[in-house]
C-alpha cells in the first residue's frame, strides 16, 4: 500500500469489536451450557482462528463469512472432543496460549501450531505452570515453542507467581483452574487486561480478584452461557488517536469504544504529552465500561512510559514512538521487554520503521528513545507481518512528506477494514494501493 501526507482529518468511525473480548466470548461459550449469541463480533484472521480450532473440538461455530453475529453452541465443561486435526492457531497468541489452558484441562491429545511468527514467540511461560498443575505438555526446543501436544486432565490447583504481566497467561491458568482439584491463585508483577475474570463472572464462575493476584475456585456448577454485544477495541481507535494528535488539521469522532482501566494506558499518556482527547457518552456494553472519544490536533510535550502503565498499553506502544516524533523533548518507553516477545520484535521494528523515516530513535533492551519534535519523511517500509507495525507504519506515512510504501502490513489480523478507514478519515486520496 502507498500512503502519503493526509491534507485535514475529519470523521466519524464506529471503532471495530475488541479482539480480546471476542476470541473470550467465542472460548467461554464453548464451554457453556447451551447456545449464545455474540453480536459485533470483530471478524479478523485472529479471532476466525479461534474459531476454526473450537469447531475442530467439536463446537458449531455459526458465524457466516462477513457476519457481524456468531451463534455458539456451547457444550458444557466436559463436552469438547478429541479433534482430528492439529490445531492452526494462525498468527494468534490469545488464541494458542488460552487453548492450551483450556485443553490441559481436557483428558485429550491436543496438538496447538501456529504460522512462523507464533512458533517463535515464548511459550514457556504457560506450558510450565501447566505442568505444575499435572498438565502432560511437550513442545518444541525444551518445551518452549510451538507445536505443543497436550494430554490433559487430572489437575490440581497451583498458587503461581507470573514472572510476566500477561493477560494470556493469567487466562490461561484460570481456564486450566476451573477443571482443577482445590483453587487456583494467579499473581502478576502488574495488573493486565481483566476481561476473562469479568466474563467468567458474569458466567457464573467463582472468580475473584485482590490487587495484582487473581483466584478461581473449580467448576462445581455449569457455566451460564453469555450473550453479549462486543464493544469497541482501544487497541484499534489507536491509529487514529495518535494520527489526529500529531495532524496540524484533525478532529475526529472514535465510536463506541471500551474503556476498561486496565486497557486505557494510552489515554493516559496522551493527556500527559497535552493531547486534546474527550471522553463522551460514557456507558457500559457487554459488561465493559464503553466511550466515545473525540481527538483534536494537538501540541505535544515529551514523556516517560513506564511501570504500571506498560501493561495498559502494551499493543499502543509502538505507536506512542510516533507521538515522540512530534513531541518536544525526549519520549521514553522503558520496563517494555514484552514488546520483543509479540508477532515481532516491536522494539526493533519501531526503530527500523522510523528511524528510515529520518526520526532521531534508539533501542534499549526494554524499549527505546525518541528526541522530538522533527519532520518524517517518506519511506519504504516493511510492517513484517505484524499488524501492529503495519498500522504504525501507515500512520507514520500519512504524516510524512513525500510517498510511503508499506509492505506486509497484515493488518486484517486485527483491523481488516483499516485501509477503507484510514481513506475515509482522510478523504481517500492520499492512499494507493
Ligand atoms: C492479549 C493480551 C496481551 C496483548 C495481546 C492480547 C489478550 O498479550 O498483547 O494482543 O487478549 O489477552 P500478553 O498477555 O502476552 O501481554
Amino acid at each position: 500500500m502507498n500512503v502519503s501526507r493526509a491534507g485535514s482529518l475529519r470523521a466519524t468511525l464506529e471503532i471495530p469489536a475488541d479482539k480480546s473480548i471476542s476470541h473470550r466470548a467465542l472460548i467461554f461459550n464453548a464451554i457453556a451450557d447451551g447456545p449464545a449469541t455474540v453480536e459485533c463480533i470483530l471478524d479478523s484472521e485472529d479471532v476466525r482462528s479461534t474459531a476454526r480450532c473450537l469447531e475442530s473440538l467439536g463446537v458449531p461455530i455459526d458465524w457466516p463469512e462477513g457476519s457481524p453475529v456468531a451463534r455458539v453452541s456451547g457444550q458444557g465443561l466436559h463436552g469438547l472432543f478429541e479433534s482430528e486435526e492439529v490445531l492452526d492457531c494462525g498468527n494468534s497468541g490469545t488464541t494458542m496460549r488460552l487453548l492450551t489452558g483450556l485443553l490441559a484441562g481436557h483428558p485429550l491429545l491436543s496438538i496447538l501450531t501456529g504460522d512462523a511468527s507464533l512458533r517463535s514467540r515464548p511459550m514457556a511461560r504457560v506450558i510450565a505452570p501447566l505442568r505444575q498443575m499435572g498438565a502432560h505438555i511437550h513442545a518444541r526446543t525444551g518445551d518452549t515453542l510451538a507445536p505443543i501436544v497436550i494430554k490433559g486432565g487430572g489437575l490440581h490447583g497451583a498458587e503461581y507467581q507470573s514472572p510476566v504481566a500477561s493477560a494470556q497467561v493469567k487466562s490461561a491458568l484460570l481456564l486450566a483452574g476451573l477443571y482443577a482439584e482445590g483453587r487456583t491463585a494467579v499473581t502478576e508483577p502488574l495488573p493486565s487486561r481483566d476481561h476473562t475474570e469479568r466474563m467468567l463472572a458474569a458466567m457464573g464462575a467463582s472468580v475473584t480478584s485482590d490487587g495484582t493476584t487473581v483466584t478461581i475456585e473449580p467448576a462445581v456448577a455449569p457455566l451460564k452461557p453469555i450473550s453479549l454485544r462486543v464493544p469497541g477495541d482501544i487497541s484499534s481507535a489507536a491509529p487514529w488517536l495518535v494520527l489526529a494528535a500529531c495532524h496540524p488539521d484533525a478532529e475526529l469522532l472514535l465510536e463506541g469504544v471500551n474503556v476498561n482501566e486496565t486497557r486505557t494506558g494510552l489515554l493516559d499518556i496522551l493527556a500527559a504529552m497535552g493531547a486534546s482527547i474527550e471522553l463522551l457518552e460514557q456507558r457500559q456494553s457487554g459488561g465493559e465500561p464503553v466511550a466515545d472519544i473525540l481527538v483534536r490536533s494537538s501540541q505535544l510535550r515529551a514523556a516517560t512510559v513506564s511501570g504500571g502503565l506498560v501493561p495498559r498499553a502494551i499493543d499502543e506502544l509502538p505507536l506512542v514512538a510516533v507521538l515522540g516524533c512530534f513531541a518536544r523533548g525526549e519520549t521514553i518507553v522503558r520496563d517494555a521487554q514484552e514488546l520483543r516477545a509479540k508477532e515481532s520484535d516491536r522494539v526493533e521494528a519501531v526503530v527500523d520503521v522510523l528511524s528510515r523515516m529520518g526520526a532521531h530513535i534508539t533501542p534499549h533492551p526494554d524499549g527505546f528513545t525518541v528526541h522530538g519534535p522533527m519532520e518524517l519523511q517518506a519511506a519504504r517500509l516493511d510492517g513484517r507481518g505484524d499488524h501492529r507495525i503495519g498500522m504504525l507504519a501507515a500512520v507514520a506515512g500519512s504524516l510524512a512528506g513525500g510517498e510511503t510504501r508499506i509492505e506486509n502490513d497484515a493488518v486484517g489480523v486485527s483491523y481488516p477494514a483499516f485501509w477503507e478507514h484510514l481513506a475515509q478519515v482522510a478523504g481517500g486520496g492520499m492512499i494507493r494501493a
